[in-house]
């Protein structure tokens, strides 16, 4: 043994992002050059294991680029992506395999990209089949479970996608994620363009699936409200950069930045007129 000093008390978080930078290259045409946008730079953050960090900020600062960089459906130019202690950035693809079950995405229309001929119980397994886990029989059971988390009825299992509604949908593209017991789940917009109570519904059922499997969230949403009620701490997004980051109560109570505060204007406007717009 060596003589260092007794390990600190807090374990690290589950994700650390450092510095994290990304570049685009816009098309150009025969008059214009490309140009170069910078959809993100310099952005460091934690999540603790089990926790929900919000992701928020207005169209187009860079919420969906973070949220493509650890997945690492995108590769970032710069910075670090610390999951469990391995810097995701560094890995190539096929390093990365065994990571993909434990970081799960969950989009706004990620129901767009599945086959609207599966059946339920085939788009949940599905994952499962690609990273090669389980028999028949266990993954059955692993689709049934995820089915019971998401609230989808068990009944349900052999109806096509495209019999479900909407928000049914968004259930079913959760249970998708949920089968494969991630630790880190982001969710970037997922309740967007649902009405108001499914909306409610959901996000309340993801509470529940977290204080149930300790999932940490990354969840991205423009709704500083709904953040407000999901987040344990909140970061927020202007123009590529962090302009603010603390526990979700200070800044829901004491914003600091003016892009936070805009945001909480905006969606105390989202809240005044509920249902008004059927
Ligand atoms: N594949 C891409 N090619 C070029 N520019 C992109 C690409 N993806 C995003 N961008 C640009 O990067 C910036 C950030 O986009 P995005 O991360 O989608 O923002 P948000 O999710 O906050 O709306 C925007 O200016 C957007 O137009
Ligand atoms: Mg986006």
């Amino acid at each position: 043994m060596n003589s260092q000093p007794s390990a600190p008390a807090t374990p690290p978080p589950l994700l650390r992002v450092q510095e994290l930078a990304k570049t685009y290259i816009r098309r150009g045409s025969f008059t214009q050059p490309g140009a170069r946008v910078q959809a993100v730079k310099g952005v460091s953050f934690s999540i603790e294991a089990g926790s929900t960090l919000g992701l928020a900020g207005s169209s187009g600062c860079g919420k969906s680029t973070v949220a493509r960089c650890i997945g690492r459906i995108e590769r970032p130019d710069e910075g670090k992506i610390l999951f469990d202690g391995h810097n995701l950035a560094a890995l190539s693809f096929r390093e990365l395999r065994p990571f993909r079950p434990a970081i799960q995405m969950v989009f706004q229309d990620a129901a767009t990209a599945m086959n609207p001929s599966f059946s339920a119980a085939d788009i949940i397994a599905e994952p499962l089949l690609i990273q090669g886990i389980g028999t028949a029989e266990e993954r059955a059971g692993r689709v049934r479970q995820a089915m019971q988390e998401a609230g989808l009825p068990a009944e349900w299992s052999g109806r096509a996608a495209h019999d479900f509604s909407g928000g049914q949908r968004q259930r079913l593209t959760l249970a998708r994620a949920l089968v494969l017991k991630p630790k880190l789940l982001v969710l970037d917009e997922p309740l967007t363009g649902l009405d108001v109570s499914t909306r409610a519904q959901i996000a309340n059922l993801l509470l529940a699936v977290q204080a149930a499997h300790g999932i940490a969230y990354l969840f991205i949403s423009h709704d500083l409200f709904l953040l407000g009620h999901l987040a344990d701490r909140i970061a927020v997004m202007s123009e590529g950069q962090l302009v603010e980051e603390g526990p979700t109560s200070q800044i829901m109570a004491r914003p600091q930045h003016a892009e936070t505060r805009k945001l909480l204007a905006a969606s105390g406007r989202q809240l005044a007129p509920a249902g008004a717009g059927r």
